[in-house]
Protein backbone atom coordinates (compact mmCIF):
# COMPACT_ATOMS: atom_id res chain seq x y z
CA UNK A 1 0.00 0.00 0.00
CA UNK A 2 0.96 3.76 -1.04
CA UNK A 3 0.54 7.55 -0.22
CA UNK A 4 -0.47 9.20 -3.78
CA UNK A 5 1.18 13.21 -3.40
CA UNK A 6 0.17 15.09 -6.28
CA UNK A 7 2.68 17.84 -7.37
CA UNK A 8 4.96 16.52 -5.33
CA UNK A 9 7.86 17.99 -7.74
CA UNK A 10 6.75 21.25 -6.86
CA UNK A 11 8.11 23.49 -3.82
CA UNK A 12 6.02 22.14 -0.60
CA UNK A 13 5.59 18.90 -2.16
CA UNK A 14 8.70 17.91 -2.26
CA UNK A 15 9.89 19.47 0.77
CA UNK A 16 6.53 16.90 2.15
CA UNK A 17 8.03 14.22 0.19
CA UNK A 18 11.73 14.16 1.32
CA UNK A 19 9.84 14.24 5.61
CA UNK A 20 7.41 11.62 4.86
CA UNK A 21 9.94 9.29 3.06
CA UNK A 22 12.77 10.19 6.12
CA UNK A 23 9.97 8.76 8.95
CA UNK A 24 7.44 6.27 6.60
CA UNK A 25 8.07 3.22 5.13
CA UNK A 26 5.09 3.70 2.44
CA UNK A 27 6.04 4.12 -1.05
CA UNK A 28 4.90 7.50 -2.28
CA UNK A 29 3.57 8.02 -5.93
CA UNK A 30 4.25 11.62 -7.17
CA UNK A 31 1.78 12.25 -9.88
CA UNK A 32 3.15 15.72 -11.60
CA UNK A 33 2.84 17.58 -14.49
CA UNK A 34 6.40 19.11 -14.69
CA UNK A 35 5.12 22.58 -15.37
CA UNK A 36 7.37 25.25 -15.11
CA UNK A 37 7.94 25.54 -11.51
CA UNK A 38 8.33 21.67 -10.48
CA UNK A 39 11.96 19.80 -10.58
CA UNK A 40 12.14 16.35 -10.80
CA UNK A 41 15.82 16.70 -9.37
CA UNK A 42 14.72 17.89 -6.33
CA UNK A 43 13.92 13.96 -5.47
CA UNK A 44 16.71 12.28 -7.19
CA UNK A 45 18.44 10.77 -4.27
CA UNK A 46 15.20 8.84 -3.25
CA UNK A 47 15.27 5.08 -3.58
CA UNK A 48 12.91 3.05 -5.78
CA UNK A 49 11.46 0.82 -3.69
CA UNK A 50 10.07 3.75 -1.89
CA UNK A 51 9.40 6.16 -4.40
CA UNK A 52 8.06 6.32 -7.85
CA UNK A 53 7.27 9.23 -10.42
CA UNK A 54 4.50 9.12 -12.50
CA UNK A 55 4.40 12.37 -15.28
CA UNK A 56 0.54 13.59 -16.00
CA UNK A 57 -2.12 15.61 -15.17
CA UNK A 58 -4.70 15.67 -12.10
CA UNK A 59 -6.91 16.10 -15.00
CA UNK A 60 -6.53 12.98 -16.32
CA UNK A 61 -9.17 10.85 -14.41
CA UNK A 62 -7.82 7.74 -16.44
CA UNK A 63 -4.50 7.77 -15.41
CA UNK A 64 -5.66 9.33 -11.22
CA UNK A 65 -7.80 6.00 -11.42
CA UNK A 66 -5.17 3.24 -12.20
CA UNK A 67 -2.66 4.86 -10.23
CA UNK A 68 -4.81 4.40 -7.10
CA UNK A 69 -5.81 1.08 -7.77
CA UNK A 70 -2.46 -0.39 -9.28
CA UNK A 71 -0.53 1.18 -5.72
CA UNK A 72 -3.44 0.30 -3.65
CA UNK A 73 -3.67 4.03 -2.37
CA UNK A 74 -4.57 4.54 1.06
CA UNK A 75 -3.92 8.44 1.04
CA UNK A 76 -4.04 11.19 -1.25
CA UNK A 77 -1.91 14.44 -0.43
CA UNK A 78 -3.00 17.23 -3.22
CA UNK A 79 -0.36 19.51 -3.82
CA UNK A 80 -1.23 19.85 -7.93
CA UNK A 81 -1.92 23.11 -7.94
CA UNK A 82 -0.88 26.75 -10.19
CA UNK A 83 0.23 28.88 -7.22
CA UNK A 84 1.37 32.61 -8.19
CA UNK A 85 -0.29 34.96 -7.97
CA UNK A 86 0.44 37.20 -10.32
CA UNK A 87 0.89 34.93 -13.41
CA UNK A 88 -2.81 34.65 -12.63
CA UNK A 89 -3.88 38.19 -13.19
CA UNK A 90 -2.00 37.70 -16.42
CA UNK A 91 -3.84 35.00 -17.24
CA UNK A 92 -5.95 32.84 -15.29
CA UNK A 93 -6.75 30.13 -17.86
CA UNK A 94 -3.83 27.58 -16.14
CA UNK A 95 -5.40 28.03 -12.63
CA UNK A 96 -8.73 27.19 -13.50
CA UNK A 97 -7.53 23.84 -15.76
CA UNK A 98 -5.35 23.09 -12.66
CA UNK A 99 -6.62 23.89 -9.37
CA UNK A 100 -10.81 23.97 -10.28
CA UNK A 101 -11.25 21.13 -13.09
CA UNK A 102 -8.04 19.36 -11.98
CA UNK A 103 -9.49 19.09 -8.38
CA UNK A 104 -12.74 17.99 -9.89
CA UNK A 105 -11.18 14.76 -11.87
CA UNK A 106 -8.95 14.04 -8.85
CA UNK A 107 -11.95 14.00 -6.68
CA UNK A 108 -14.37 11.80 -9.35
CA UNK A 109 -11.32 9.39 -9.27
CA UNK A 110 -11.20 9.20 -5.36
CA UNK A 111 -14.64 8.46 -5.08
CA UNK A 112 -14.85 5.87 -7.76
CA UNK A 113 -11.92 4.23 -5.86
CA UNK A 114 -13.49 5.47 -2.37
CA UNK A 115 -16.77 3.28 -2.52
CA UNK A 116 -15.10 0.25 -3.88
CA UNK A 117 -12.29 -0.50 -1.23
CA UNK A 118 -13.27 -2.79 1.74
CA UNK A 119 -15.01 -1.25 4.93
CA UNK A 120 -11.53 -1.80 6.70
CA UNK A 121 -9.54 0.18 4.02
CA UNK A 122 -12.14 2.80 3.72
CA UNK A 123 -11.58 3.40 7.12
CA UNK A 124 -7.99 4.21 7.14
CA UNK A 125 -8.24 6.31 3.63
CA UNK A 126 -7.71 10.53 3.64
CA UNK A 127 -7.89 12.66 0.91
CA UNK A 128 -5.89 15.77 2.33
CA UNK A 129 -6.59 18.79 0.15
CA UNK A 130 -3.70 21.47 0.56
CA UNK A 131 -4.59 24.98 0.32
CA UNK A 132 -4.12 29.07 1.64
CA UNK A 133 -4.62 31.59 3.72
CA UNK A 134 -5.56 33.41 1.01
CA UNK A 135 -9.13 31.80 0.44
CA UNK A 136 -9.92 34.15 3.06
CA UNK A 137 -9.07 37.55 1.59
CA UNK A 138 -7.38 40.60 3.15
CA UNK A 139 -7.73 41.65 6.39
CA UNK A 140 -6.99 45.15 7.93
CA UNK A 141 -4.15 46.06 10.07
CA UNK A 142 -6.38 45.37 13.25
CA UNK A 143 -8.66 42.68 11.99
CA UNK A 144 -8.63 39.76 14.41
CA UNK A 145 -6.47 36.91 12.17
CA UNK A 146 -9.21 34.11 10.31
CA UNK A 147 -10.31 31.00 11.95
CA UNK A 148 -11.18 27.87 10.00
CA UNK A 149 -15.50 29.49 10.36
CA UNK A 150 -14.46 32.40 8.48
CA UNK A 151 -16.16 33.19 4.81
CA UNK A 152 -14.42 33.02 1.94
CA UNK A 153 -13.43 36.65 0.28
CA UNK A 154 -10.94 35.38 -2.66
CA UNK A 155 -10.04 38.61 -3.98
CA UNK A 156 -7.75 37.56 -6.99
CA UNK A 157 -8.24 34.36 -9.59
CA UNK A 158 -5.24 32.31 -8.46
CA UNK A 159 -7.20 32.31 -4.23
CA UNK A 160 -10.61 32.35 -6.60
CA UNK A 161 -9.33 29.19 -7.84
CA UNK A 162 -8.01 27.63 -4.72
CA UNK A 163 -11.60 28.79 -2.97
CA UNK A 164 -13.54 27.01 -5.67
CA UNK A 165 -11.30 24.20 -4.97
CA UNK A 166 -11.83 24.17 -1.38
CA UNK A 167 -15.53 23.92 -1.64
CA UNK A 168 -15.75 21.01 -4.47
CA UNK A 169 -13.55 18.85 -1.48
CA UNK A 170 -16.14 19.76 1.40
CA UNK A 171 -18.82 18.58 -1.03
CA UNK A 172 -17.31 15.76 -1.61
CA UNK A 173 -17.10 15.02 2.03
CA UNK A 174 -20.21 16.11 2.68
CA UNK A 175 -22.35 14.80 -0.39
CA UNK A 176 -20.28 11.39 -1.24
CA UNK A 177 -18.25 10.87 2.54
CA UNK A 178 -15.00 11.22 0.65
CA UNK A 179 -12.70 11.05 3.72
CA UNK A 180 -11.06 14.62 3.16
CA UNK A 181 -9.72 17.30 5.02
CA UNK A 182 -8.70 20.56 4.05
CA UNK A 183 -5.45 22.60 5.41
CA UNK A 184 -5.41 26.42 4.40
CA UNK A 185 -2.08 27.51 5.29
CA UNK A 186 0.54 30.89 5.54
CA UNK A 187 3.17 32.19 3.20
CA UNK A 188 5.37 28.87 3.04
CA UNK A 189 9.56 29.75 2.26
CA UNK A 190 12.76 27.48 2.43
CA UNK A 191 14.64 25.62 0.15
CA UNK A 192 13.26 24.38 -3.67
CA UNK A 193 11.04 27.57 -3.62
CA UNK A 194 10.75 28.65 -7.16
CA UNK A 195 12.45 32.07 -7.77
CA UNK A 196 9.33 34.02 -8.85
CA UNK A 197 8.51 34.24 -5.08
CA UNK A 198 9.45 37.20 -2.78
CA UNK A 199 11.91 35.05 -0.67
CA UNK A 200 13.78 33.25 -3.02
CA UNK A 201 13.51 36.46 -5.80
CA UNK A 202 15.10 38.74 -3.27
CA UNK A 203 17.71 36.26 -2.12
CA UNK A 204 18.70 35.56 -5.76
CA UNK A 205 18.87 39.10 -6.78
CA UNK A 206 20.69 39.78 -3.94
CA UNK A 207 23.36 37.68 -4.68
CA UNK A 208 23.56 38.89 -8.18
CA UNK A 209 23.21 42.22 -7.20
CA UNK A 210 20.09 42.78 -8.85
CA UNK A 211 17.10 45.31 -7.93
CA UNK A 212 15.05 44.10 -5.01
CA UNK A 213 11.10 44.62 -6.43
CA UNK A 214 8.66 45.99 -3.84
CA UNK A 215 5.41 46.12 -5.04
CA UNK A 216 3.45 49.78 -3.79
CA UNK A 217 4.51 50.90 -0.48
CA UNK A 218 5.87 47.47 0.87
CA UNK A 219 3.39 47.67 4.31
CA UNK A 220 1.16 44.76 3.03
CA UNK A 221 1.31 41.90 5.53
CA UNK A 222 1.75 38.15 5.28
CA UNK A 223 2.65 35.37 8.01
CA UNK A 224 5.80 33.61 6.98
CA UNK A 225 5.97 29.55 7.82
CA UNK A 226 8.85 27.60 7.28
CA UNK A 227 8.25 24.99 4.90
CA UNK A 228 9.03 22.15 6.81
CA UNK A 229 6.83 23.06 9.82
CA UNK A 230 3.86 23.51 7.21
CA UNK A 231 4.90 19.71 6.01
CA UNK A 232 4.95 18.26 9.95
CA UNK A 233 1.71 20.14 10.12
CA UNK A 234 0.22 17.91 7.30
CA UNK A 235 1.32 15.13 8.93
CA UNK A 236 -0.48 15.36 11.88
CA UNK A 237 -3.59 16.26 9.98
CA UNK A 238 -2.96 13.05 8.03
CA UNK A 239 -2.73 11.30 11.35
CA UNK A 240 -4.55 13.12 13.79
CA UNK A 241 -7.10 15.36 11.50
CA UNK A 242 -10.64 14.55 11.93
CA UNK A 243 -12.39 14.08 8.85
CA UNK A 244 -14.42 16.86 6.99
CA UNK A 245 -12.66 19.22 9.07
CA UNK A 246 -10.88 22.32 7.77
CA UNK A 247 -6.97 23.07 9.56
CA UNK A 248 -5.21 26.63 9.52
CA UNK A 249 -1.79 26.16 9.53
CA UNK A 250 0.81 29.53 10.00
CA UNK A 251 4.05 30.63 11.49
CA UNK A 252 2.87 33.16 13.78
CA UNK A 253 5.29 35.47 11.89
CA UNK A 254 3.24 38.60 10.99
CA UNK A 255 5.71 41.03 9.00
CA UNK A 256 5.25 43.64 6.26
CA UNK A 257 6.63 43.03 3.10
CA UNK A 258 9.48 46.24 3.60
CA UNK A 259 10.49 45.00 6.65
CA UNK A 260 10.70 41.13 5.66
CA UNK A 261 12.99 42.70 2.49
CA UNK A 262 15.46 44.35 4.99
CA UNK A 263 15.78 41.35 7.24
CA UNK A 264 17.18 39.14 4.69
CA UNK A 265 19.49 41.76 3.60
CA UNK A 266 20.75 42.05 7.14
CA UNK A 267 21.03 38.67 7.27
CA UNK A 268 23.04 38.56 3.65
CA UNK A 269 25.32 41.87 4.79
CA UNK A 270 26.81 39.41 6.97
CA UNK A 271 26.77 36.30 5.88
CA UNK A 272 28.43 37.56 2.30
CA UNK A 273 28.83 41.23 2.86
CA UNK A 274 29.76 43.76 -0.13
CA UNK A 275 32.58 46.16 -0.08
CA UNK A 276 30.80 48.89 1.73
CA UNK A 277 27.66 48.72 -0.16
CA UNK A 278 24.13 47.60 2.12
CA UNK A 279 21.88 45.03 0.08
CA UNK A 280 19.31 47.44 1.33
CA UNK A 281 20.63 49.91 -1.10
CA UNK A 282 19.19 47.50 -3.73
CA UNK A 283 15.61 48.22 -2.77
CA UNK A 284 13.27 49.15 -5.17
CA UNK A 285 9.47 50.33 -5.37
CA UNK A 286 7.55 49.27 -8.30
CA UNK A 287 4.05 49.57 -9.62
CA UNK A 288 1.68 47.60 -6.82
CA UNK A 289 0.05 43.81 -8.10
CA UNK A 290 -3.30 44.91 -8.72
CA UNK A 291 -6.68 43.91 -6.21
CA UNK A 292 -3.17 43.99 -4.11
CA UNK A 293 -4.20 42.24 -0.67
CA UNK A 294 -3.41 44.12 2.56
CA UNK A 295 -3.27 41.63 4.95
CA UNK A 296 -3.08 37.81 5.28
CA UNK A 297 -3.49 36.16 8.80
CA UNK A 298 -4.68 33.10 10.31
CA UNK A 299 -6.51 32.08 13.86
CA UNK A 300 -4.06 28.18 14.22
CA UNK A 301 -5.48 27.81 17.91
CA UNK A 302 -7.53 25.21 16.80
CA UNK A 303 -4.42 22.87 15.03
CA UNK A 304 -2.27 23.59 18.63
CA UNK A 305 -5.08 22.51 20.56
CA UNK A 306 -6.63 19.75 19.07
CA UNK A 307 -3.39 17.85 17.06
CA UNK A 308 -0.65 19.79 19.49
CA UNK A 309 1.36 21.01 16.46
CA UNK A 310 3.17 24.40 16.43
CA UNK A 311 6.01 25.40 14.46
CA UNK A 312 9.64 24.92 15.65
CA UNK A 313 11.02 27.82 13.60
CA UNK A 314 10.38 31.44 14.09
CA UNK A 315 11.34 33.94 10.92
CA UNK A 316 15.05 34.70 12.13
CA UNK A 317 15.89 30.61 12.29
CA UNK A 318 14.04 30.04 9.26
CA UNK A 319 15.23 32.40 7.40
CA UNK A 320 19.02 31.62 8.38
CA UNK A 321 18.15 28.01 6.81
CA UNK A 322 16.98 29.18 3.51
CA UNK A 323 19.56 31.73 2.97
CA UNK A 324 21.87 29.25 3.87
CA UNK A 325 19.91 26.81 1.19
CA UNK A 326 19.58 29.21 -1.47
CA UNK A 327 24.02 30.03 -1.07
CA UNK A 328 24.50 26.56 -1.15
CA UNK A 329 22.30 25.60 -3.63
CA UNK A 330 23.78 28.44 -6.37
CA UNK A 331 23.09 25.75 -9.21
CA UNK A 332 19.77 25.06 -8.59
CA UNK A 333 18.75 28.41 -8.57
CA UNK A 334 20.59 29.11 -12.19
CA UNK A 335 18.43 26.26 -13.92
CA UNK A 336 15.68 27.75 -12.72
CA UNK A 337 16.41 31.10 -14.15
CA UNK A 338 16.04 29.69 -17.41
CA UNK A 339 15.21 32.19 -20.38
CA UNK A 340 11.26 31.62 -19.54
CA UNK A 341 11.98 32.87 -16.44
CA UNK A 342 13.70 36.30 -17.57
CA UNK A 343 10.92 36.34 -19.94
CA UNK A 344 8.26 36.58 -17.04
CA UNK A 345 10.56 38.85 -14.94
CA UNK A 346 10.77 41.52 -17.94
CA UNK A 347 6.75 41.37 -18.08
CA UNK A 348 6.25 41.51 -14.99
CA UNK A 349 8.33 43.87 -14.17
CA UNK A 350 8.17 46.40 -16.64
P1 LIG B 1 4.34 36.17 -3.07
O1 LIG B 1 5.62 35.53 -2.64
O2 LIG B 1 4.05 36.28 -4.53
O3 LIG B 1 3.16 35.44 -2.29
P2 LIG B 1 1.59 35.83 -2.15
O4 LIG B 1 1.22 36.80 -3.21
O5 LIG B 1 0.96 34.51 -2.32
O6 LIG B 1 1.44 36.39 -0.75
O7 LIG B 1 4.30 37.64 -2.48
C1 LIG B 1 4.41 37.88 -1.10
C2 LIG B 1 4.20 39.36 -0.88
O8 LIG B 1 5.28 40.06 -1.48
C3 LIG B 1 2.94 39.89 -1.53
O9 LIG B 1 2.37 40.89 -0.70
C4 LIG B 1 3.44 40.52 -2.82
C5 LIG B 1 4.83 40.99 -2.45
N1 LIG B 1 5.82 40.98 -3.56
C6 LIG B 1 6.59 42.11 -3.80
O10 LIG B 1 6.46 43.15 -3.10
N2 LIG B 1 7.50 42.08 -4.82
C7 LIG B 1 7.66 40.98 -5.60
O11 LIG B 1 8.49 41.02 -6.55
C8 LIG B 1 6.88 39.82 -5.34
C9 LIG B 1 7.02 38.58 -6.18
C10 LIG B 1 5.97 39.86 -4.29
Amino acid sequence: MSILVTGGAGFIGSNFILKWNSIHNEKIINLDNLNYASNQNNLAGLSSSKYEFVKGSINNQKLVSNILRKNKIKKIINFAAETHVDRSIKNASNFIRTNINGTFNLLEATRNYFHNLSIARQSEFRFLHVSTDEVFGSLKKNDKPASESNAMNPNNPYSASKASSDHLVRAYNKTYKVPAIISNCTNNYGPFQFPEKLIPLIISNAINEKKLPIYGNGKQIRDWIYVEDHCDALIDILHKGKIGEKYNVGGSSEITNLNLVKKICKILDKKIPKNKKKYSELISFVKDRPGHDQRYSLDCSKIRKKLNWKPRENLNTGLIKTINWYLNNQGWLKKNINSNFRKWVKENYK
